[in-house]
């Protein structure tokens, strides 16, 4: 198996660390790129790698120089990134009645913009290398809406888009784009949901349980495989069966 440089963004958020673990047990060097200024957070992340060696690095993504700057520094010194997992997220729920500007601005610029800025910036060294795998994870409410996610469900949707457009451009060098549509599944992000409202989601799942963050790490292991390389511009719906469709 070749080795392959993996760059994860949100790398210590609840799927990110579930992530670099998969990437890293598949044999890949990975760097877990998040904000910076939380030492307490990465030392828990470093504890939850089970001996694994992966790297951190601070990265705001919403910050387009500073991702062009961490990607030349990274192919400096490691020939190249070879797969990006764009798992950077924030909800800043509301209904629209009461939802900020600036709640809408938080959550485009980290979950959309975000994606933009580090795409653009590893593209083009995978074309030029033949070979490249992006991931960008989405949600089931991009597919669906959700009542108090006008922000993030215009986001998440706005990533299947992108996935799409960037796959065909990138379709004949060796470089593939698929995003993940996780449902409810067991981290801060959802942890964070008003009880109530929680368990009547959690009630409406086929499975009858919220998913665990390894189900989509070992989505993400999938598509990032060097075998996988007739899959692009796919949606991968990792949701318990809580939305079906084909
Ligand atoms: N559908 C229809 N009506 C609803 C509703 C729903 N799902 N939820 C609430 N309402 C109604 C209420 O019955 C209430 O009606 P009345 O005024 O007539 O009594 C009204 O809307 C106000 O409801 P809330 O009190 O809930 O309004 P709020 O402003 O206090 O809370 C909210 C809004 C915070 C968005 C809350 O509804 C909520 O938490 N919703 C869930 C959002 C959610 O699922 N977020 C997912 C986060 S995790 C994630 O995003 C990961 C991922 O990718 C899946």
């Amino acid at each position: 198996m070749t080795q392959r440089i993996a760059l994860v963004s949100g790398g210590i958020g609840g799927l990110g660390t579930a992530i670099c673990r998969a990437l890293a047990h598949a044999g890949h060097r990975v760097i877990a790129v998040d904000l910076g200024g939380r030492d307490e957070r990465v030392a828990g992340f470093h504890a939850a790698l089970d001996g694994l060696d992966v790297s951190f690095a601070p990265l705001d993504v919403t910050d387009f120089d500073a991702c062009g700057a961490l990607v030349a520094r990274l192919e400096a010194e490691h020939g190249g990134i070879d797969i990006l997992v764009n798992a950077a997220g924030i909800t800043r729920d509301a209904r629209l009645v009461k939802m900020d500007k600036r709640a809408w601005d938080d959550v485009l610029s980290v979950n959309l913009d975000g994606v933009f800025n580090l795409c653009r910036h590893v593209v083009d060294g995978m074309a030029a290398r033949g070979h490249g795998r992006i991931v960008n994870i989405s949600s089931i409410n991009g597919q669906t809406g959700q009542f108090g996610q006008t922000n993030y469900a215009a986001a998440k949707a706005g990533m299947h888009g992108f996935t799409m457009s960037l796959a065909r451009e990138v379709a004949r060098k060796g470089v593939t784009v698929n995003s993940i549509s996780p449902g409810y599944i067991d981290t801060e992000m959802t942890r964070a949901i008003r009880e109530d409202v929680r368990e009547q989601i959690v009630a409406g799942i086929p499975t009858g349980r919220m998913g665990q963050p390894d189900d989509i790490a070992r989505a993400v292991a999938f598509l990032t495989a060097d075998a996988s390389d007739y899959l692009t511009g796919v949606n991968l719906p990792v949701n318990g069966g809580l939305f079906m469709s084909f």
